[in-house]
């Protein structure tokens, strides 16, 4: 059995050259596995706490000098000797260990950064890639009958970028593509490519600024102006929107909603404002008008019953993501389920802060018909595990920002080496309507 010998952390920078949490589990047979934590800015309030150590005079407070203390502490002696293959017990241990329902204690950073390395180093222990790996895990988890095939994702592509993840004036915040028509994941990456490319000359001098995410961040007159920029670079290379390529948002509306006066406040537009309804009534419009089959975080994360409202006229036709909704968590996720809010769920690994708890949100999603999107955060690094874990858990899309900026392309060209290692047989998600 791979044992647990020592834990190694660090801190390093992000793609915003902000502090993370990397961390290396060594494997008494030599084996060795990292991991680097990423990190949201448009951060819900229901997402496992990302442990910063606040000391003004250390990158602006960001440092995560505390989090990697208790790696190398506190759960490396919790952890010493464990059988790096029972992920389960690893990640109750560290669950266990922290006590709070927020991992607030040690860090949602020092924790996943362990879970996750902990999965890298079985894998090399194995000889294994960490797809096959993560899909042992998968697969043990499911009941007979229940399909476990590794299995290519379907991309959700940032094309361009606003809210608070670029410098424009754009209220939501990404406009997205997908690329539907695509019958394999490199054609696929393909589709993107060229469209990225055509929305660059449709935008001018508008795409010399990229977003967090590699979207390009213009300054448009309103938002509906952005879809209709992302329309005609599909519509520039003969595509046809809504059949090759169709459109996607991240309104990410939480971050523009006032709870004082319960009003969605738009910057962009004439700086109106909107309730709830009103809210609906726009998305509903928009739905209608464009090629749209994908809306997340539509609504905010605490309006249950603009959701369910949101979901009763919209969710037939269009998938519904709850990402700050749900924030990667089995209890909200149930609370949807129960109440008919949203129909789809952002997996996000450091919302909840093990690869355990994932696999449970993503299996309770799979049970209950919801659609699962794996993604990355605003701030990433070079860490790719989030393609090994769509695939491992035949997720059906990912989300990893555009095909700009090394640590986007570190995870789509990991999609494409497990791709040729699968082989000709390979099974691509695709677009179920
Ligand atoms: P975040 O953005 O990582 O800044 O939260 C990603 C998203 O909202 O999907
Ligand atoms: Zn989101």
């Amino acid at each position: 059995m791979p044992t647990l010998s020592k834990l190694v952390a660090r801190q390093v920078l992000d793609s915003r050259g902000r502090p993370t949490v990397e961390v290396e589990a060594h494997c008494i047979d030599g084996a060795v596995g990292r991991a680097i934590v990423p990190s949201g800015a448009s951060t819900g309030r229901h997402e496992a706490l990302e442990l910063r150590d606040g000391d003004k005079s250390c990158y602006e407070g960001l440092s995560v000098h505390k989090a990697v203390g208790h790696v190398e502490t506190e759960i490396a002696l919790a952890l010493h000797g464990f059988d790096l293959d029972d992920q389960e017990g690893i990640d109750a241990t560290l669950v266990k260990l922290d006590g709070t329902t927020n991992k607030s204690r040690l860090g949602a950073n020092a924790i996943l950064g362990v879970s996750l390395a902990v999965a890298h180093a079985a894998a090399a222990s194995h000889h294994e890639e960490l797809y096959v790996h993560l899909n042992r895990l998968w697969r043990a988890k499911l009941q007979p009958g229940e399909n476990a095939e590794p299995t290519m994702p379907m991309p959700m592509v940032n094309m361009i970028s606003g809210g608070l993840h670029a410098g424009g004036n754009l209220d939501f915040q990404d406009f997205l593509m997908i690329p539907v028509g695509a019958t394999s994941y490199t054609q696929a990456l393909d589709m993107t490519c060229a469209v990225y490319r055509s929305l660059a000359r449709v935008l001018g001098d508008g795409a010399r600024l990229v977003g967090d995410e590699g979207g390009f961040g213009p300054r448009l007159a309103s938002n509906g102006e952005a879809v209709e920029r992302v329309i005609d670079a599909i519509t520039k290379l003969e595509l046809k929107p809504g059949r090759d390529v169709a459109i996607a948002l991240d309104v990410a509306s939480t971050h523009f909603y006032h709870e004082n006066n319960h009003t969605y406040e738009f910057k962009s537009e004439g700086g109106r404002s909107l309730i709830s309804a009103e809210m609906i009534d726009l998305l509903e419009r928009w739905a209608t008008r464009y090629p749209i089959v994908s809306i997340e975080d539509g609504l905010a994360e605490d309006d249950w019953e603009g959701w369910k409202e949101l979901t009763a006229r919209l969710g037939r036709s269009t998938q519904l993501i709850g990402d700050d909704l749900f924030a990667t968590q089995v209890a909200r996720l149930e609370r949807g389920i129960n109440s008919k809010a949203g129909n789809a769920v952002l997996i996000k690994l450091n919302q909840v802060g093990t690869l355990s708890e994932t696999f449970n949100t993503l299996l309770l999603a799979r049970r209950h018909g919801y659609r699962t999107v794996v993604s990355a955060r605003s701030g990433e690094t070079e860490d790719a595990t989030i393609a090994d874990l769509a695939v491992a858990t035949g997720s059906g899309q990912i989300k990893i920002g555009s095909v700009a900026r090394s640590e986007r392309l570190a995870k789509y060209n990991r999609l494409l080496r497990i791709e040729a290692d699968l082989g000709p047989k390979v099974k691509f998600a695709g677009w179920a309507e």
